[in-house]
């Protein structure tokens, strides 16, 4: 297959590319692309999530509807539910779910059913890329046996590639414009063009030997969090039986200027990406008879957070001489973290049905989903001053900069902190209780 030609035509923006599923890491792609000057078409199955699109509207907070609409107008942006244009793109990037099923094992079902409709468009000199995060071996193991029952060669006849996604929804300082990419191809050319194709939307990209070096890229970053969370989150039972601020013992620990990276504790861990990419891994050692231990234990930690959290607003009112039985309880952000809108496998749900099976009354507030959002058939709130005053206990899962903490405290007879939030608020009369 003539790759210079393909190199020169990325180069000149003259390639179609196709993404995938547009969610959280599919849709700000497909609009890079299109910024970068590339006629972009996404695909989506959901067809009331192409319906909003086509009304140049975004439903993902990090994409601007403005940019959406702006990229459109040009012809440079298009949203589909049909696969039957897949054959018209020169690239395509897979970038659909991979979650866990009921036993914790991967779930690639979504990346199965996105890979035979990419076969039956497959033609010469397409470029495949998967970005979606799943484990080491996927891309040569699943996806390119798929393409080659056609009869064509992987770096002869097409071209694959993995290049895990990076995005961290809501940060305002790395987009994909400035976190670097990494990318490995099957081949030496699959890499290149690969390589080629990403560099027109990210300053920096890491090309590694392998799909799979760039598969395990992913999982060691993710894994990493996990741990190191998982390790915090220990220290901070540790630090409790010891009366111990764990807060002041990392912001001390973090004035090391080596050797010493700081990691918060939390009501645990949510998500699409942190509690279960590392499941991926720990799947494929089991396979192989091996049992990745790290990944087991910070699991066992980072998910008992939530029963951490609720036996200390137990203790903290039973100081008061009130049982969690019948007390009201206001839970300010169930999004997984601060500033998002996205409540995935979050802890503050967890947390919510541990404290309902206990009989407490239970409200919260999520700024960033709608008003009419409901969650075990209770509504969301708004973050009233007489809701605050008559609870019995405001516990804050997510710490989003909006609110107004001085002002929560005043009103709150008693917080469950769970993010340092309060940090610097005069602790009076011992109303606030943190992690
Ligand atoms: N969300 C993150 O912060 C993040 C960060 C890094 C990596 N990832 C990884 O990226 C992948 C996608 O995650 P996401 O958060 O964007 O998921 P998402 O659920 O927000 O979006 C995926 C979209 O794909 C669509 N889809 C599924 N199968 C399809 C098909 N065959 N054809 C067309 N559309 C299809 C779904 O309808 C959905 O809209 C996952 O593997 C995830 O682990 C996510």
């Amino acid at each position: 297959m003539e790759m210079n030609g393909f190199l020169d035509r990325i180069k000149r923006r003259e390639i179609q590319i196709g993404v995938i599923g547009l969610g959280y890491v599919g849709l700000p792609l497909a609009l890079e692309f299109a910024k970068a000057g590339f006629r972009v078409t996404g695909f989506e199955r959901n067809p009331e999530k192409v319906g909003i699109l086509n009304k140049g509207e975004s439903y993902v907070a990090d994409v601007s509807s403005a940019e959406l609409k702006k990229e459109m107008e040009n012809h440079r942006l298009a949203f589909v539910v049909e696969p039957g244009k897949l054959k018209e793109m020169d690239s395509i990037i897979i970038c659909v779910p991979t979650p866990l099923v009921k036993t914790k094992d991967p779930d690639l079902s979504f990346i199965i059913s996105a890979t035979n409709e990419i076969k039956a468009h497959l033609r010469r000199g397409q470029l495949i890329i998967l970005e979606s995060t799943t484990y080491p071996g996927t891309t040569e193991e699943v996806v390119q046996p798929v393409f080659e029952e056609t009869g064509m060669k992987v770096g002869i006849d097409f071209f694959l590639a993995f290049s895990p996604e990076r995005i961290d929804p809501g940060n305002k300082v790395y987009s994909i414009r400035n976190t670097p990419k990494v990318v490995g191809g099957t081949t030496k050319e699959c890499s290149r063009l690969a390589q080629e194709i990403y560099s027109s939307v990210a300053d920096k990209v890491v090309r590694v030997s392998s799909t799979k070096t760039a598969e395990m890229v992913k999982l060691l970053e993710n894994t990493f969090r996990a741990v190191n969370i998982g390790l915090v989150n220990e220290i901070t039972m540790i630090c409790e039986k010891l009366d111990i601020n764990v807060w002041e013992v990392i912001d001390a620990a973090a004035t090391k200027p080596f050797g010493f990276i700081p990691f918060y504790p939390g009501p645990g861990l949510g998500g699409h990406c942190i509690p279960v990419d590392p499941q991926y891994l720990a799947w494929k050692m089991r396979v192989l008879n091996y049992k990745a231990r790290f990944i087991d234990l910070a699991e066992e930690i980072n998910t008992s957070m939530p029963a951490f959290v609720v036996s200390k607003v137990m203790d903290s009112l039973n100081l008061r001489k009130k049982s969690l039985n019948g007390a009201k309880i206001f839970v300010l952000g169930i999004a997984y973290k601060k500033n998002i809108d996205d409540i995935r496998e979050s802890p503050a749900l967890d947390i919510i049905d541990r404290l309902l099976e206990k009989g407490a009354e239970v409200s919260y507030n999520e700024p960033f989903i709608p008003m009419n959002h409901q969650y075990r058939n209770i509504s969301n709130s708004k973050l009233a001053q007489a809701a605050l005053k008559e609870s019995d206990c405001v516990i804050i899962c997510a710490d989003h900069d909006q609110y107004d903490y001085q002002w929560i405290v005043d009103q709150a007879p008693l917080i469950m902190d769970c993010r340092n939030a309060t940090k610097g608020i005069p602790n009076n009369a011992g109303k606030i209780v943190r992690l």
